[in-house]
This record gives C-alpha cells, sequence and structure tokens, in this order.
C-alpha cells in the first residue's frame, strides 16, 4: 500500500494537460468514484491496525495535492482562455474618461467675471507666504489668534513662513508695487489647520477684492455688493450688512445675501432666517495703506473677500466640502451643463 501510495504521487507530480479535456480524464483517472486514489481509500479497511494512522495520512495528503494539482492546472486554462486569434485588433479602443471643468472653477471664473465689469483686473500671489504678507502688514495685533499653530500651517523651523490663511496677502504684494488708483480681484487656494469633515477643509479658495482710490466710501462698496449679488444670485437678491471685525479693515461688515433657495420665506437651509452669509468686507484701514506705502491721507479703499466653496455651494447645494477635492467624475459631470 505504501509503495502504491509512492508511485501515484510521483506520477500525479509530473502529470501535465494540454487542454481542459485532457485535465479532466485526468481528474477521472485519480479522482473520480472508481478512480485509483478512490481504489486506494477502499482498500484502506484491509490496512494492519498498527499502520493505519500513517499510511491514512499519507493517503489524504495524497489526495489533497492531487486536487490542488488538478485545480491548479484548471486555473490555468481559465486565464489563458483568449489566443491571439480572439482579439479584434480592428475594435475600436474604450473612449477616454475626458474630464469637465471643475464646479469651483466654474464660480471662480464668474465671480471675476462679474467684477471685470466694473473695471477690476485679476492680481495673483504665491501660496507659500510670509509672516507679513499674511498677517503683520494687515494690522493683526502680535497675538491675534489667527496666527495661532491652531490655525495656520507654518513651515517647520521658521514660523516666518506660513501656508496663507486668505488672499487677503495679495492686496498687499499689490499695493506695496503699485501706487492708486487700483482696483485688483485676487482668486486663489487658503490653507487652515482644520479637521477635515463635511463641513471644513484644510484647503479652500477665496476671492479677495480690493478698490484704492481718492474719496472711496462706503457707498461704493456697497454699489459693489450690490451688483455682485445681483449678477451672481439674480435680480431679485437683497443684500444686508452686518456690522464686523476683521483687523484690516475699519468698519468692517459682514454681507447677508436674500435665501436664493426660499427668496427669503425662510427654510431649513437658512435656518428659517431668510438671509444667508457670504462674505466679509470693509474700508481699508488706514494702518494698512501706510504700512503699505500708501498715503492714508490721500487715499481710501474699499475690500472684501469671500469663500468660493461657500458660493458655489449657495449656487448648488453640494452638502459635503470633500466632494470638491476628492475628483470623482460622477460628481464632477453634474456641472457640465454650466460649462
Ligand atoms: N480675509 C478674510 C477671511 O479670510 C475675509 C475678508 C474679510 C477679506 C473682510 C476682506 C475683508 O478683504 O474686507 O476670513
Amino acid at each position: 500500500m505504501l509503495d502504491k501510495i509512492k508511485t501515484l504521487r510521483q506520477e500525479v507530480e509530473n502529470i501535465k494537460a494540454a487542454n481542459a479535456d485532457e485535465l479532466e480524464a485526468l481528474r477521472i483517472k485519480y479522482l473520480s468514484k472508481k478512480g485509483e486514489i478512490s481504489a486506494l481509500m477502499n482498500d484502506f479497511r484491509h490496512v494492519a491496525a498498527e499502520q493505519k494512522r500513517e499510511v491514512g495520512s499519507l493517503l489524504n495528503e495524497l489526495k489533497d495535492y492531487t486536487q490542488g494539482k488538478i485545480n491548479a492546472l484548471k486555473e490555468g486554462f481559465e486565464n489563458t482562455q483568449t489566443s491571439d486569434e480572439d482579439i479584434d485588433l480592428t475594435r475600436s479602443a474604450y473612449p477616454i474618461e475626458l474630464g469637465t471643468r471643475h464646479p469651483i472653477s466654474i464660480v471662480k471664473k464668474e465671480i471675476c467675471d462679474i467684477f471685470a465689469t466694473l473695471g477690476f483686473s485679476i492680481a495673483e500671489g504665491p501660496e507659500i507666504e510670509d509672516d507679513w504678507h499674511v498677517f503683520t502688514s494687515l494690522n493683526f495685533a502680535e497675538d491675534h489668534p489667527a496666527r495661532d499653530m491652531q490655525d495656520t500651517f507654518f513651515i517647520q523651523h521658521n514660523p516666518d513662513i506660513l501656508l496663507r490663511t486668505h488672499t487677503s496677502s495679495v492686496q498687499t504684494r499689490v499695493m506695496e508695487r503699485e501706487q492708486p488708483p487700483i482696483r485688483i480681484i485676487c482668486p486663489g487656494r487658503v490653507y487652515r489647520n482644520e479637521a477635515i469633515s463635511y463641513r471644513a477643509h484644510c484647503f479652500f479658495h477665496q476671492v479677495e477684492a480690493l478698490y484704492i482710490n481718492k474719496d472711496v466710501s462706503f457707498a461704493d462698496l456697497k454699489q459693489a455688493l450690490l451688483f455682485f449679488a445681483k449678477e451672481m444670485f439674480g435680480q431679485e437678491t437683497k443684500i444686508r450688512l452686518r456690522p464686523s471685525y476683521f483687523p484690516f479693515t475699519e468698519p468692517s461688515a459682514e454681507m447677508d445675501i436674500s435665501c436664493n433657495l426660499c427668496g427669503g420665506k425662510g427654510c431649513p437651509f437658512c435656518k428659517h432666517t431668510g438671509w444667508v452669509e457670504i462674505l466679509g468686507c470693509g474700508m481699508v484701514d488706514p494702518n494698512v495703506l501706510d504700512n503699505c506705502g500708501i498715503d492714508s491721507k490721500v487715499y481710501s479703499g474699499y475690500a472684501l473677500g469671500m469663500g468660493i466653496e461657500r458660493i458655489t455651494n449657495l449656487k448648488y447645494q453640494v452638502k459635503d466640502l470633500r466632494m470638491f477635492s476628492e475628483n470623482d467624475i460622477r460628481f464632477l459631470r453634474q456641472f457640465e451643463s454650466a460649462n
């Protein structure tokens, strides 16, 4: 019996099959009810009691090995089903999925286009900035919480270099190199040390606007804001200004628009107030003008800043901010018609 098992084992180790039919024949030869291994299993009861243990385990091993070998050969056939003749070289290729413009880009362009009609031109600045352009020149006090490690990404070993937390830094860059009249709009990406969730991300996009000239007043700001809100959200849109605080503007305000979902009647989106906040604004603080080499006794100006994600949400009701950075083509395609 032991010899027989050994011989069969060697035989099985060397089996080869050219195709599935041959393999099936081998399976029948060894493993079917009348196969050679099954025959040995039947003879097992005649094995002497003291040999049963050894023979039994060798027999089981042989059976498992054979089954494994046949399965492996079978898989080999399944994976090489296609021969060269099966490949149709004339068939057209799968189309490459084309991307679409990103909703943030679409809305960014829309905002810039509206301000362009008021004479604003685009200005850009670096995302890796220094403390002066992001904070100090803009009148942030030494101990202002925005400078805190909790809010700002600093470059390791050099707290003077950081990722800009707002596009207001571009104001300083432009004012340092140009004299009024200045009329710029600054779109760009900004970074904050936020835990990522459906309502916050560690990077997002802002648009900043700045107008400096002689005799610029709060009335000019209000006029520009109303024009923007109506162009962006529809002519029936109303605006409301609430007093606020920013280090770089005095006075400062936040602007709400009448809720564009319920038209101001009150709904869950506007928390039944009829209003939604969309931007911060104000008259440029004279300290900021002086910091940047512009004479605050001669010139005045207004500034405003808004988050592009927020405006995009108001237009398209995207509930989860993370979708903007996941590049899921199914999400992006929904904005095709807005292109
Ligand atoms: N920089 C502000 C922020 O990131 C937004 C802002 C508010 C910009 C008021 C302005 C402004 O120009 O006047 O939250």
